[in-house]
């Protein structure tokens, strides 16, 4: 099929990149001219494992502009924009609806039946109370009927999208007329997951459900991890045991310093501000982000603990990102961890793999080591991102407090786990 993708952030790239392996050929269009170039010159414009290789094997089969002429040229058009928070939480949806107008300016000129797919995280109506009325007055045509239009959710992980989108757990599609299902099933073909066929604003909330439950799990593991600190009782241990019940299942319940990124704190957000919009006030959603915004400071607190005042004192920070494998810092708990290290006037020295660029230009004031052993020689360090490579490290005789359970920096002089 001949697929046009608006937006290459992750998501839009990884899948682009995914439905050339998988022999379709691809335009990417984006308004930013440096991921353009990359793009055409087979370089991922974000850091992704796996996503470089198979932009070189796939050399011919995509492309990359700013023009949304070549939508003209394709079959189906994704809309893979971000959808940021505004101030008070809630969406920003101005990037799907500029991508709407234009795809609908596109599809007057265009003859034969035309899909579009919103990719894009939204919440539950907005791709036929926002998307469809734009496209529709844009090109005066009519949503089902003239052109396709469905909502596609994406499950892909940062640092693991491409695996993720090779090797999903399910397919969701959201659909209202067949055309636009039949379509999406085809280009879908390859996959042997289970596939779900949804209408539209089921499919918009599945998504939001799903990143909500993985959100509250976390914070569940660090509620019940914060008592067992109290206690004495190492919560991973703990999470072992409960995860062994089918009806739990062990993953997402490693407690720490909380979760960050692009899409969690965002969208759990969202659907808080969504459900005021109806009326719902959200106790549980509302918790899960209190949680998560207190557990960043128990590891100052911990720090406190050994070095009552900071003031001049040398802090290592190893790790950055929000997680491994990704130079990303959105809503890394990096962030108010080193905020308030700032406060606290201590000299902080920070190491990441991957992220310091990015984080620079938050924090231009901190020093940078380059390697992560500079780090070791400070009064005390912080493990704020579980990097593989900080399992390899000589811990022995240093201070360590460990917000995300790096097992090798157990042999410290003295260790202190958040939740453990
Ligand atoms: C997430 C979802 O997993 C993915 O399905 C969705 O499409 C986008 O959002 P991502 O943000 O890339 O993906 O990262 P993820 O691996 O889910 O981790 C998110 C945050 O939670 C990280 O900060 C991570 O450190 C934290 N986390 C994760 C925990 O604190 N504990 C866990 O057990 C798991």
């Amino acid at each position: 099929m001949k697929i046009s993708i608006v937006g290459s952030g992750y998501v839009g790239i990884t899948t682009g990149v995914g439905f050339a392996e998988l022999g379709n050929d691809v335009t990417f269009i984006d308004v930013d001219e440096n991921k353009i170039k990359a793009i055409n010159s087979a370089k991922p414009p974000i850091f992704e494992k796996g996503l470089e290789e198979l932009m070189n094997k796939n050399r011919d089969k995509y492309k990359a502009t700013n023009n949304y002429e070549s939508i003209l040229d394709t079959d189906i058009t994704f809309i893979c924009v971000g959808t940021p928070s505004k101030d008070d939480g809630s969406i920003d949806l101005s990037f799907v609806e500029s991508a709407a107008r234009e795809i609908g300016k596109m599809l007057k000129r265009k003859d034969g039946f035309h899909t579009v797919v919103v990719k894009s995280t939204v919440v539950p109506g907005t791709t036929e109370e926002v998307v469809k009325p734009l496209i529709e007055k844009e090109s005066g045509k009519r949503a089902f009927e003239d052109f396709g239009l469905a909502m596609n959710p994406e499950f892909l992980r940062e640092g693991s999208a491409v695996d993720d989108f090779f090797n999903p757990d399910r397919i969701v599609i959201g659909v209202k007329d067949d055309k636009t299902r039949e379509v999406l099933e085809m280009l879908y073909s390859p996959f042997n997951c289970p596939k779900l066929v949804t209408d539209i604003k089921t499919a918009e909330m599945i998504k939001y459900a799903s990143n909500a439950f993985l959100a509250t799990k976390i914070s569940f593991a660090n509620e019940i991890g914060n008592i067992c600190k109290k206690l004495g009782i190492d919560a991973y241990e703990v999470f072992k045991g409960v995860g062994l019940d089918h009806r739990i299942n062990p993953a997402f319940f490693r407690a720490g310093i909380g979760f960050g990124g692009s899409c969690f704190p965002k969208d759990v957000k969202a659907l808080i501000a969504k459900a005021r919009d109806v009326g719902e006030e959200p106790k549980l959603l509302k918790a899960v982000m209190d949680v998560n915004e207190g557990q960043p400071m128990r590891l100052i607190e911990l720090l406190k603990k050994h070095i009552p005042n900071l003031r001049g004192k040398k802090v290592g920070v190893l790790g950055l990102a929000f997680k491994p494998d990704t130079d990303d810092i959105r809503e890394s708990r990096a962030i108010p961890i080193v905020e308030e290290l700032l406060k606290e006037q201590a000299e902080i020295l920070a190491y990441d793999p991957k992220a310091m660029d990015n984080f620079k230009q938050l924090f231009p004031q901190i020093r940078y080591a380059e390697t992560p052993n500079e780090v070791l020689n400070a009064d005390a360090v912080l493990i704020v991102t579980e990097w593989k490579e900080f399992e390899q490290l000589d811990y022995k005789g240093k201070i360590v407090i460990d917000g995300r359970r790096v097992e090798k920096a157990r042999e410290a002089a003295i260790y202190e786990g958040v939740c453990w």
